[in-house]
């Protein structure tokens, strides 16, 4: 196994480890895989924006050539992208971890000189770093280290930390919008999965719409009482959708998606056939379910004071002097801002 307890001199790979994934972990390396570079990409512009990419700025600007950085949770990459465009003429070197399978596909198309100061490192746990003590001069997350068990990551942190070593992160914050929409969708999302939810209707609607693809099975159709029980059910599913859509803008894309899946599975049953359908349909269902877990995750892992003071805390009692602030976007609170440097 390579050495990674040395700075990095070479291009950034992505590397794998041999750790089984746990169901939380494949979510997210399914996430990551469809390409997106962080983890709110139908809600933000391309990176994270304004002020979160503000913060994040004045935390890079010191950092001084052949400086160490460490990304924890870093996903496909967001910040050492913003490192690298806001530090391009620094010559510091970024390590990033993940716990999932990461595709960072955009480090791979920089040019080398760019490309080797990053270096990522797939299937590695926060709570498990395998770098020396005391090699980063600053250790990075968003949204990421309190994904992880918080007291062991914060001592591995500390432990790669080099004792002038700063720390910046950026947290979920319980209060957030970011949370507040997780809580939204995840209603709707159990609705649309439910019993009585629009995908069950629509599963139910499959067979109907391909009998009706010839003049016979209409005909059949016209004289069913249970299939007009099915009709009369997707129609009042749809109603239901269209309510929940008119009561709250927020949140809804889900709603959105969930009412175009199930036109194109109805279509695809009407011209392709009844599996080509099911197959649409179980995609869908397996989309959303990863959606569930990824929102669920954020819900749990988002902080409040007392659970924020207490990482302060952790890292107060490592010598270090800790700000801690909300973080807003416009009008909007989006988490928890937290550094951590030397005391003078
Ligand atoms: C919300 S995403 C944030 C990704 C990235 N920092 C960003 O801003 O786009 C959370 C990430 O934490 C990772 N994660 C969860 N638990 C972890 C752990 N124990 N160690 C390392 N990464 C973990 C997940 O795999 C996921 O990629």
């Amino acid at each position: 196994m390579e050495d990674l307890t040395s700075p990095p001199r070479h291009a950034p790979e992505v590397k794998p480890a041999t750790a089984v994934p746990d169901p939380n972990t494949a979510v997210w390396s399914r996430y990551w895989a469809q390409g997106a570079l962080h983890s709110c990409a139908t809600s933000y512009d391309g990176a994270y924006g304004g002020a979160l990419a503000a913060f994040w700025r004045t935390q890079f600007v010191d950092l001084k050539p052949g400086q160490q950085v460490l990304d924890i949770a870093t996903g496909n990459g967001a910040l050492p992208q913003l490192l690298l465009q806001t530090m391009a003429t620094t010559g510091f070197q970024c390590d990033a971890i993940d716990r999932a399978a990461i595709v960072p596909t955009w480090a791979a198309a920089l040019p080398p000189t760019l490309r080797e100061r990053l270096r990522f490192h797939a299937q590695i746990a926060a709570e498990q770093l395998p770098f020396a003590d005391s090699r980063f001069d600053l250790v990075i997350s968003q949204y990421g280290i309190e994904y992880a068990e918080l007291p062991q990551a914060l001592r591995e942190l500390l432990r790669v930390l080099r004792p002038d070593g700063r720390v910046a992160l950026v947290l979920h914050h319980a209060a957030s919008r970011p949370a507040l929409l997780a809580r939204i969708e995840l209603d709707h999302i159990g609705w649309l999965r439910a019993a009585d939810g629009l995908l069950a209707a629509a599963a139910d609607m499959v067979a109907p719409v391909v009998e009706a693809a010839t003049a016979e099975g209409r005909a059949r159709l016209s004289r069913s009482a249970d299939a007009e029980a099915l009709r009369q059910r997707f129609n009042a599913a749809q109603v239901a959708l269209r309510q929940r859509l008119e009561a709250r803008h927020d949140g809804a894309d889900v709603l959105q998606e969930a009412q175009d899946a199930t036109a194109r599975v109805l279509q695809l049953a009407g011209t392709r056939g009844e599996a080509a359908a099911r197959l649409a349909l179980q995609r869908f269902h397996l989309a959303l379910s990863d959606q569930q877990a990824r929102l669920t995750g954020l819900c749990e892992h988002a902080l409040d004071e007392p659970q924020v003071q207490q990482v302060g805390a952790s890292l107060r009692a490592a010598g270090r002097a800790v700000n801690i602030a909300p973080l807003h976007e416009g009008p909007h609170l989006m988490g928890w801002s937290l550094v951590a440097a030397p005391q003078r």
